[in-house]
């Protein structure tokens, strides 16, 4: 028997981080920071992934005390846990149950296209592992377990989210109710803002993130007011003036990066910023953004701080999240079992 648990004309958020080293400035812009804004509109679930997380190798001592970080940063950044759903995935054990009946949906042909796989796996694809591979079905049971409605990420996460969408269209036609709706609502991504795709300061070609070697390439969220600033200074340039118009940016990606950075913290379009800075070199500007960096990220490393004194306190946060985020989802999963047949 199929319970009512379609929400068509709900809105719901699901969006998640992997709790995999350091937070940096890409994560906040191109997620965080939208995540914050939107769950005063939309009712938000947000996971720390962990499940995730072991698709490559971790050290278990490094991923628990990631754990903690990443749910503080969180936290710290300005997610409210009486609003918001806040938890760590591989609590809701439904994620691994829905991902196992979408590896059964899902083509292998489909997973082939991921373009992050094969960054990732790199010329060792024998040997990454199988969750690796499948990784994107566990992101769209991650999001259609909660029957999700829109999914705020950075630019990189947008092929998954099509993944998901391409799931779910196909479990609807495999499987139909007796009113012959559709289960699944298709999930829309939301990549936000002046900064999805914040690159590394030290090439204006690669992303910004967690496992680049150079620690000068990422601002991390805990980064010290000095780091900040010295990476900014450092962060690579050009001799050339800030122009007029984005146009002028194309040919230069690292001015284009910081510009993209500042309209991102200072909530406004790159149009504007522009304004602001043309005909201004960067020995100007760089300090205005180290400035507004200092602004924006010390007072979210000092909640942090004050929050990860006291880890029971995330336990109890954590554990409050999963009850909710399960009290949503075992319906859902419930329905999804009717429909393949399942006695449950
Ligand atoms: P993860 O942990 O790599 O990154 C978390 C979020 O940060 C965004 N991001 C960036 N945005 C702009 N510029 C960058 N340089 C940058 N680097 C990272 C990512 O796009 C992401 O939004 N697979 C996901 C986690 C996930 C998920 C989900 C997300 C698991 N299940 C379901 C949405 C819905 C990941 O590895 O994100």
């Amino acid at each position: 028997m199929i319970n009512e648990t379609k929400q068509n004309n709900q809105k719901r958020i699901f969006s998640g981080i992997q709790p995999t080293g350091n937070l940096h400035l890409g994560n906040y812009l191109g997620a965080i920071k939208n995540w914050v804004n939107l769950q005063k509109e939309i009712p938000s679930i947000f996971s720390i992934v962990d499940l995730h997380a072991i698709t490559v190798p971790q050290d278990p001592v490094k991923l628990k005390a990631s754990t903690y970080e990443v749910t503080a940063a969180i936290i710290a950044a300005g997610i409210d846990i009486n609003r918001s759903i806040l938890f760590n995935q591989s609590s809701v054990k439904e994620h691994a149950e829905l991902a196992w009946i979408f590896n059964c949906v899902c083509r292998i042909g489909w997973l082939n296209r991921m373009t992050q796989f094969k960054e990732k796996a790199g010329k060792n694809r024998e040997k990454a592992t199988v969750g690796l591979y499948g990784y994107p079905v566990l992101m769209a049971a991650d999001i259609l377990l909660y029957k999700a409605t829109h999914v705020p990420v950075g630019d990189d996460q947008k092929q998954h989210i099509e993944l998901a969408r391409d799931i779910a269209s196909a479990f609807n036609s495999m499987f139909k109710n007796q009113s012959e709706e559709d289960f699944f609502c298709l999930p829309e991504p939301q990549i936000l803002g002046p900064a999805t795709r914040v690159m590394s300061l030290r090439d204006g070609k690669k992303k910004m993130s967690k496992s680049d070697i150079s620690d000068a390439s990422r601002i991390n969220l805990t980064d010290t007011k000095e780091q900040i600033s010295n990476k900014i200074k450092k962060a690579k340039t050009d001799p050339l003036p800030l122009p007029e118009t984005v146009n002028e940016l194309q040919s230069r990606p690292e001015a284009l990066n910081l510009l993209n950075i500042y309209s991102a913290l200072s909530s406004q379009p790159i149009t504007k910023t522009l304004e602001q800075f043309t005909g201004k070199g960067f020995s100007y500007f760089k300090p205005m953004l180290v400035e507004l960096a200092v602004e924006t990220l010390s007072p979210i490393s000092s909640e942090m701080r004050v929050l990860l004194k006291d880890t029971k306190e995330i336990d109890k946060i954590l554990k409050i999240g999963e009850e909710k985020a399960r009290n949503i989802a075992q319906p859902i999963l419930k329905d999804v079992k009717s429909l393949l047949g399942f006695i449950n």
